[in-house]
């Protein structure tokens, strides 16, 4: 692939020179086409039995991105009350919400039983906590909130890096199977059902094999909690993040097709049939969106090549986070730089932290001061990581729509934003 921005018809006839020029540097721009299809997508995942996609809301949180989900027809998972404030204020109904948390406070419960969302609690002392708060808020035993979840520990984990890995026996995340016994003591003392269980291996795998491992592990785990309401598998799917170098994308259809067949034997063997879910973050939204990123200074520092552009480590963390790898293309005069003539260069941002470099060693055309740069694939983990580090605002988001016309979806913050708290 030559470039993505281009094969994609991501700008559908804007040219980006002039969208930086309206909206500034850096600027997320996202496709609208392509936000929609890829949740579309994962809206098919289990066709044959009763699904849903929850779009794990933590990949990105701006309030026009939740809306698509709505219209799309995907639920959705939130990890704190600021993402449920956010689902809810974008019409999203809290019965299409799944609150999925990790050490939270009772007031953080409270406020997911008061919305009437379903909650899955992450250890035995959070279940416990939760029992406490139906007690305390004296709920009948016919309550509907006395219904929620719990989520396991499946034993195994699978990602791009260790941060990422979230199953396992040394991650932080679920109950662990040896204690099941345990959860059925919490919830007979405090009259709670559990309606659903959940887990969560890990992000970005491109083969699906430990995922589908890990659905056939839950679905046997499932059978010690009787009929349930829900199983959720979880999310993970990665996005081709080297797609210029012709990196495949996630087989969905032969994963689709190996899913199915270990449904049919688990609804074969139990007997009836649980509502299936998923929870895809990234997935959905990786791929629709580009950081579009002035580059300031050119320099040479014994023997290496640096290119200085105005997205920091605080625009985009993932590089410096977790080393991740985002593709690149250059923009001159507003088209394309052909990937030819290659030349080893460091593309580094604005903060003053020596682990602020986008891209270390790459082969890339030759960048010049006052070209743009293209850095895909920045939609999920891109702004709702970003920081202020260095006193520096964050930067706007603009939607290129269906019909081509640019609507800007959060503008940029200003210094006065940054005053407003002292
Ligand atoms: C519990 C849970 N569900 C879903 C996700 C979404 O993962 P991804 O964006 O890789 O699909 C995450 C990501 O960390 C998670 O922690």
């Amino acid at each position: 692939m030559n470039s993505f921005i281009n094969e994609s018809n991501f700008l559908k006839g804007n040219n980006a020179e002039d969208l930086a020029s309206k909206f500034g540097t850096p600027l997320y721009v996202y496709s609208e086409e392509i936000l929609r299809n890829r949740m579309h997508n994962v809206s098919q995942v289990i066709t044959k039995y009763p699904y849903t996609a929850n779009y794990s809301v933590k990949a990105n949180t701006n309030i026009n991105i939740l809306k698509l989900a709505i219209e799309e027809n995907i639920n959705c998972d939130a990890m704190s009350v600021g993402e449920m404030t956010l689902l809810l204020k974008a019409g999203m109904p809290e019965e299409r919400i799944f609150f999925v948390p990790n050490n939270v406070s009772e007031d953080e419960i409270e406020f997911a039983i008061h919305n009437g969302i379903m909650t899955s609690l992450d250890s035995l002392c959070q279940l416990e906590r939760y029992g406490e708060v139906c007690e305390r808020l004296g709920l009948n035993e016919d309550d509907n909130a006395r219904r929620c979840a719990v989520r396991i520990n499946p034993g195994v984990g699978a990602g791009h890096h260790e941060k990422v890995v979230t199953g396992g026996k040394k991650t932080k995340f679920g109950i662990s199977e040896s204690d099941i016994d345990k959860i059925f003591e919490i919830t007979k003392k405090y009259n709670l059902k559990i309606a659903g269980i959940n887990q969560h291996i890990g992000s970005l795998f491109m083969e699906p094999t430990p995922y589908l491992e890990a659905v056939k592990n839950i679905l046997r785990i499932s059978e010690r909690f009787g009929k349930l309401d829900f199983i959720d598998f979880g999310g993970g799917y990665g996005i081709p993040y080297h797609k210029l170098d012709d990196e495949k994308d996630f087989p969905m259809e032969d994963f689709k097709a190996k899913l199915e067949v270990i449904l049919d034997e688990f609804v074969e063997k139990v007997g009836y049939v649980p509502l299936f879910k998923s929870e895809p973050g990234r997935y959905c939204v990786a791929e629709g969106s580009f950081i579009l990123s002035r580059v300031h200074a050119i320099k040479e520092n014994n023997g290496i090549h640096f290119a200085g552009c105005d997205c920091g480590m605080n625009v985009l963390v993932r590089p410096s986070m977790y080393d991740s790898w985002h593709d690149i293309e250059v923009i001159r005069d507003g088209k394309i730089v052909n990937r030819e003539n290659l030349k080893t260069l460091t593309v580094c941002g604005n903060i003053c932290e020596s682990g602020d470099l986008l891209a270390k060693d790459r082969e890339l055309p030759e960048i010049k001061k006052d070209d743009l740069l293209a850095i895909l694939d920045t939609g999920a983990y891109g702004w709702s990581m970003c920081s202020t580090y260095n006193s520096r605002p964050r930067p706007a988001e603009v939607m290129i729509c269906k019909d081509g016309s640019v609507k800007e979806i959060r503008r940029r913050e200003t210094i006065e934003d940054l005053m407003r708290l002292f």
